[in-house]
């Protein structure tokens, strides 16, 4: 019996065939350290076949650029006028449309920009590789800058309603944790054994990490940063305040800020495109000519030998067939569309949840945050309803800059997301100029987006829980006849990019692995 065959008889029988494939080693699935390393190739010659892929986001246009390279034949229909999906860049003259009929049209200086969608790029995802072998040129993006501020209102302490500056946020912090340590492991309070000698080398490691003094107390350090008077020349020696007390940082919500920058996907260094993320989706574009643009998908159907799918394009109703459909939908849209899906793939489709998130763009005619506050990019976080307020990490010193005014998810960006977008701004203003007064003497155009708004997307990105993830993840992974799914959804990366062009490189290789 044919390998393929015997899956299609593994899958008549209610059978899983990503369980079939394993099993047969027909995945071909990379080594997780060949995942990370390009470049990617397709084992077989794809000898012609037709696959219809539905979305020219970052997965549908990778799955086309890779089964291109193999020999396949594939078709891209997009809905949109541009491609890219969520791989956006906003620039004067752009719209941002909504699902309940509001236009805004970008009216930013030449050379400033928004990302709506994806903004950071960890230097460990396979973006970057793509990146390389499609010659996007990167910058850092400064996801983590101790100038930056973690600034709480309504919080018990003396740090409520202050900016606090992340440096002195973590020195003290480190400074404190340092100090209990050493005390402990001096007066043997802890349990491990150590040797006497581990035992000196382990104070004498904390008095230096924590910047503590020779009787291990720890009563501030430079690390924090100076004041007022700042280290200069001739007699300017600089000043440093004392430190915050160990109650008021536990009480800021220090350990919620820390842990978030210290996770393995938001760990500096960070990359972006330069000029905008959309420079990866342009060089994609590139490489996969023939984009069907403003084609919104009506159906999707099983042939007895492949997949149709029908479309509207231009006012009129067309068809197209293929051996293959890989559709990167999202499930938040492809739940709507009428489909040949298994019962139990539908459910699936249905049962996975959606982000709620929003942005803003600030754009004004100083950067103060640079000027005023030496805040040279980096990422305020805030729990007054923003979220957090991004600093450009481009354009340095030049006169004008946008800011994120806001990034937040779940009830903060429903509360944003209920408003009409000049109101969002209004509001990222108002609250933001607790932070930045500055904002009400140099605003001069913003703009806003709330995702379950945006037609195409209704979503962020995908968010399963534990329970979702083992109800639908593994049915959503396995083709429904020749029908595969493939996006962020599909992956562990999710609201990542490398999760798209991940689960493109899954599918394909599935699909290949068929002969
Ligand atoms: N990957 C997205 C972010 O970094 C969710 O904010």
């Amino acid at each position: 019996m044919k390998r393929r065959d015997f899956l299609v008889r593994v899958a008549a029988a209610g059978g899983s065939t990503y369980a079939a494939m394993k099993a047969l080693d027909l995945l071909g699935e990379p080594s997780p350290a060949a995942a990370q390393s390009g470049p990617f190739r397709l084992p077989r010659a794809g000898g012609g076949k037709r696959v219809i892929i539905l979305g020219a986001g970052i997965a549908g246009m990778t799955a086309a650029y890779e089964l291109n390279k193999a020999g396949y034949k594939c078709f891209l229909l997009e809905a949109r006028s541009r491609s890219g999906g969520r791989c956006w860049t906003v620039r004067t003259g752009d719209q941002i449309e909504e699902t309940t009929g509001t236009v805004q049209t970008a009216q930013f200086a030449q050379g400033e920009y928004f990302n709506p969608g994806p903004a950071r790029i960890p230097q460990h995802h396979v973006t970057i590789d793509y990146c390389r072998e499609l010659g996007v040129p990167l910058q850092v993006f400064a996801n983590l800058n101790y100038e930056q501020y973690y600034y709480n209102e309504g919080v018990p302490g003396a740090l409520a309603g202050k900016k606090v500056r992340a440096r002195e946020a973590k020195a003290d912090m480190r400074g404190y944790i340092a100090e209990l340590l050493a005390k402990a492991v001096s007066r043997d309070a802890l349990e491990q054994p150590l040797s006497e000698n581990d035992k000196a080398r382990l104070v004498e490691f904390l008095r230096t990490y924590g910047g503590l003094n020779a009787d291990l107390f720890y009563t501030g350090s430079a690390r924090r940063g100076y004041i007022a008077e700042r280290q200069g020349a001739g007699d300017r020696p600089g000043k440093f305040e004392s430190p915050y007390s160990l109650s008021a940082l536990i009480n800021l919500g220090f350990a919620g800020y820390e842990s978030f920058e210290q996770g393995y996907d938001q760990q500096m260094m960070m990359f972006q495109p330069i000029g905008g993320m959309d420079q990866i989706a342009r060089a994609l574009d590139k490489k996969v000519p023939g984009i069907r643009y403003g084609a919104e998908v009506n159906e999707i159907r099983k042939t007895t030998s492949g997949v149709r799918v029908v479309y509207t394009q231009n006012g009129g109703q067309q068809e197209i067939k293929g051996d293959y459909c890989i559709c990167t939908i999202p499930l938040s849209v492809l739940r709507k569309i009428p489909a040949d899906f298994s019962p139990e793939m539908q459910t699936a489709i249905a049962g996975v949840d959606y982000a709620v998130t929003g942005k803003s763009a600030l754009q004004f005619n100083r950067r103060f945050w640079e000027e005023d506050e030496n805040i040279m990019g980096g990422i305020t976080s805030t729990n007054i309803g923003l979220g957090t307020i991004w600093y450009p990490s481009y354009g340095y010193l030049s006169k004008r800059g946008v800011v994120v005014g806001y990034y937040n998810f779940g009830a903060q960006a429903e509360e944003f997301g209920a408003l009409a977008p000049e109101a969002r701004v209004q509001r990222a203003l108002e609250i933001g100029s607790r932070i930045h007064p500055q904002y009400n003497s140099h605003f001069e155009t913003g703009m806003s987006l709330h995702w379950p708004n945006i037609p195409y997307n209704l979503g962020g990105w995908a968010t399963y829980t534990t329970q979702t993830r083992q109800q639908y993840y593994a049915r959503l992974n396995q083709p429904d006849g020749n029908i595969y799914l493939c996006g962020e959804h599909l992956s562990y990366l999710t609201g990542w990019m490398a999760g798209a062009f991940e689960s493109a490189r899954v599918v394909t290789q599935q699909i290949n692995a068929l002969g």
